[in-house]
């Protein structure tokens, strides 16, 4: 009795196994089918709406092709500022980097006084034609350098928009670091405590040369600096970049710049033709100009970008 009663339960147990096994495999069946199906039509369209393109190698020379599906990761979706008036320029960035005070004022503190040359300026390239040829074409009221070191060009440009009568302010982005180990070849720039007085020998030369009214530091990188030009609606006419010279540091430079750019303007820089990270400048204008859509142009040692300029 006990026996048949196991049997019993035995077999409506086995009935159910086969129940549950039979609504599983229904079940898994359907997912399969549902999978098979999805991968089938996403395979379906993702093969009709994208065509694969292999990458292609950046070279020296050419200008890089980028496949199209690929340039979303260049894409930045914060918007400046409306820009400023040029003649608004100069206070306000006064007012928001030096408390309302010119950084000349009370120059030099005493502590650097005794350390500072008369004058000290040296420069790469800073004497170049592209520079008058530039101003005498753009005729800027707003300059923004990014890369000033101790200031060739930023006088040499204040000086040719002086002759021109222009009332240019002319904004130098530089951490004014240099770079580390530079006083191997600077070793009249002093040190305190690590701290190189590369801003102070600027200020030293922009006095000198008595161009306080039209140059003005903005002693930061150059990515935060440019971040917050465009964000406070700062825009240059013209624009030269020669900070870093590897493709990243130039990439990051020249697409920021290039967003503080007053429609119409142009922005240059140096050293296109450098060996420096394998002619990094010069790949980072070629992909940004084609990109962009964009002609490269080039002036002795420099590149230059027309805004008004197309392919
Ligand atoms: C080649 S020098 C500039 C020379 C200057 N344009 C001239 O012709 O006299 C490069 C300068 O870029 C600055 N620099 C490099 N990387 C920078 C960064 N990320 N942010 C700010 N300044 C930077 C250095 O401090 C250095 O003074
Ligand atoms: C900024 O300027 C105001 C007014 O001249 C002064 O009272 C204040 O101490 C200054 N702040 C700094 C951080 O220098
Ligand atoms: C600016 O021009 C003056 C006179 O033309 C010249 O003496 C001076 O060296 C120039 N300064 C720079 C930084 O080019
Ligand atoms: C700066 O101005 C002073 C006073 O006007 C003048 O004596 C000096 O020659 C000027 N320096 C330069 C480099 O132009």
């Amino acid at each position: 009795m006990k026996e048949k009663e196991n049997q019993r339960s035995l077999h409506h147990n086995q009935k159910n196994l086969v129940n549950v096994t039979m609504k599983l495999f229904a079940k898994s069946t359907a997912y399969v089918i549902l999978l098979l199906l999805s991968y089938t039509l996403g395979y379906l369209s993702s093969t009709t709406s994208y065509s694969y393109t292999p990458p292609q190698p950046l070279t020296d020379d050419g200008p890089a092709i980028v496949p199209a599906n690929q340039l979303d990761n260049f894409r930045v979706t914060t918007r400046c500022a409306d820009s400023l008036p040029s003649q608004l320029v100069r206070q306000t960035i006064v007012d928001r980097i030096f408390n309302a005070t010119s950084p000349y004022a009370n120059f030099p503190p005493p502590h650097v006084s005794q350390l500072l040359r008369t004058k000290r300026v040296k420069g790469w390239g800073s004497y170049g034609g592209v520079f008058e040829r530039l101003i005498k074409k753009v005729r800027p009221r707003v300059v923004v350098e990014v890369g000033t070191f101790l200031g060739a060009s930023a006088l040499h440009m204040a000086n040719l928009t002086r002759q021109l009568g222009l009332e240019t302010q002319i904004l130098c982005v530089d951490d004014f670091r240099g770079w580390p180990g530079f006083r191997d070849k600077f070793k009249d720039i002093h040190m305190i405590n690590g701290d190189v007085l590369l801003y102070y020998q600027f200020m030293q030369n922009v006095i000198y040369f008595n161009a306080t009214d039209t140059v003005l530091p903005l002693p930061y990188s150059s990515g935060s600096a440019l971040m917050k030009l465009c964000e406070w609606g700062v825009v240059g006419d013209l624009i030269e970049i020669d900070a870093g010279h590897d493709f990243n540091s130039a990439w990051a430079d020249i697409n920021r710049a290039w967003r503080i750019l007053r429609p119409g303007g142009v922005i240059f820089g140096h050293d296109y033709f450098t060996a420096a990270d394998n002619r990094g400048v010069r790949r980072a204008v070629n992909l940004f100009a084609k990109i962009n859509g964009l002609q490269v142009q080039t002036d002795g040692q420099h590149w230059v970008i027309d805004s008004t300029v197309n392919v």
